[in-house]
């Protein structure tokens, strides 16, 4: 029995006066930010660089320099076809399998059948939702030409075990780095930045991401120039000089204007990030004292740094998530689930995947029990106590 069910009868919670709590706060943020964003964007109109051109250089060299990534950067329309882009430059199709874990967003899987290739759904950690190194060994066959490493929720999978075992089996990993950017992998036998530990890396600029634009972006990013320049011709059309296309690509490319508020807001990465674990921080010792014994809260990898995208707790077995989410909703607590339903699950992959011999336990049992708290940069100390003392509420009637 949680402890939690051995506190008083829950008390009415009075959510009207309080400030609303936000599951991310994007208007809080921009509101900080706002002289600055206004500026960018100002400087892109007079210039009407508005497709690639100086703001787009300018970024791409400043991400690759500020999170120390040594290598090159591309960026492109958004996450999905960064990954999309990564597969075509490492010429995988059909006939080929490649293995993508089962507890991620769809776009991880979804590029795989889109180039003609198979994905082999693998399972995950169960207390870091990470890709499980040996269930990817079990999906592996000698049609595997890459692997989909994603980094989920803001810290990386576990590298010192995947990066000798891909060298070993001439892999490819494609690290889907669209939540942990700017998080570090510091093992035994591999170190780097998520994103530069393996063939190729992707992310995503997605809004609410960790550097989100005001709209859709994202890069590819690789330390082998070949493979990037590659990205770049196949990201404007196949063409490296204009009207001369020397293969079949993509128009996918990351705008001037996002280019310049994705600056602004990387000239405040390092506040921007630590604001995401403090409040990170605050939540294990909110939950530690509120003694929920059932609550899982999210492992941190001993290698990993963590950059809190998310913050998922485990709620314990037989817990209605639908009833608490509501209940929660109605005090003024949003909550979200990450991810519902393992890929292999999904209608779109019933004909188009296949799964490791042992199935994915272990993506079925956390997708049943997950939920993410509230988690942004505006958090504080306050609107966490409520979140906890309202989990604290009604966890026991759920
Ligand atoms: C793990 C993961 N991969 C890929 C993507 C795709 O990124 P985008 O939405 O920019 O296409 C996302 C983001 O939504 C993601 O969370």
């Amino acid at each position: 029995m949680s402890n939690a069910q051995t506190q008083s009868t829950p008390r009415p919670s009075d959510s009207s006066k309080q400030i609303p709590i936000h599951m991310v706060d994007l208007g809080g943020l921009h509101a900080r930010l706002r002289p600055e964003l206004d500026q960018a964007i100002n400087d892109v109109l007079q210039e009407s660089a508005f497709i690639r051109g100086r703001h787009v250089d300018a970024f791409e060299r400043n991400l690759n320099e500020s999170l120390n990534l040594a290598g090159h950067v591309v960026g492109c329309g958004n996450g999905t076809d960064a990954l999309a882009l990564s597969l075509r430059a490492l010429e995988i199709g059909p006939k080929d399998e490649v293995i993508v874990p089962d507890f991620s967003f769809i776009s991880s899987a979804e590029v795989v059948v889109e180039s003609g290739a198979t994905p082999v759904f693998a399972d995950i950690n169960s207390t870091t939702f990470q890709l499980d190194p040996e269930s990817a060994e079990r999906a592996r066959s000698p049609r595997t030409k890459a692997v989909v490493v994603v980094h989920l929720f803001g810290q990386c999978a576990n590298m010192d075990a995947l990066v000798p075992w891909a060298q070993q089996h001439q892999i490819h990993i494609v690290e889907d780095n669209a939540q942990s950017l700017g998080a570090k992998w510091l093992g035994d036998h591999v170190q780097g930045p998520a994103g530069m530990m393996g063939s190729i890396g992707t992310t995503s600029f997605f809004p609410s991401k960790n550097l989100g634009a005001l709209g859709d972006g994202g890069a590819v990013m690789t330390r082998d120039e070949n493979l990037a320049s590659r990205v770049r011709r196949l990201a404007n059309h196949g063409a490296e000089r204009k009207y001369h296309h020397l293969e079949i690509g993509f128009n996918s490319r990351l705008d001037g204007l996002q280019a310049a508020v994705l600056q602004v807001k990387l000239n405040h990465w390092k506040d921007l990030i630590e604001r995401r674990q403090t409040a990170a921080a605050r939540y294990d010792e909110l939950l530690n004292d509120a003694a929920f014994s059932d609550v899982i809260r999210p492992e941190r990898s001993e290698c990993s740094t963590h950059t809190f995208h998310q913050y998922c707790i485990q709620l314990p077995s037989g817990t209605d998530r639908t009833t608490l989410q509501a209940a929660l909703s109605g005090a003024g607590i949003p909550t979200a689930v990450y991810y519902p339903t393992p890929l292999s699950s999904q209608p779109a992959f019933q004909n188009a995947a296949k799964t490791e011999p042992l199935g994915t336990p272990v993506a079925h049992d956390v997708a049943s029990r997950i939920l993410a708290l509230p988690m942004h940069t505006e958090l504080n100390l306050g609107m966490q106590q409520r979140v906890v003392e309202e989990l604290f509420r009604l966890l026991p009637s759920t």
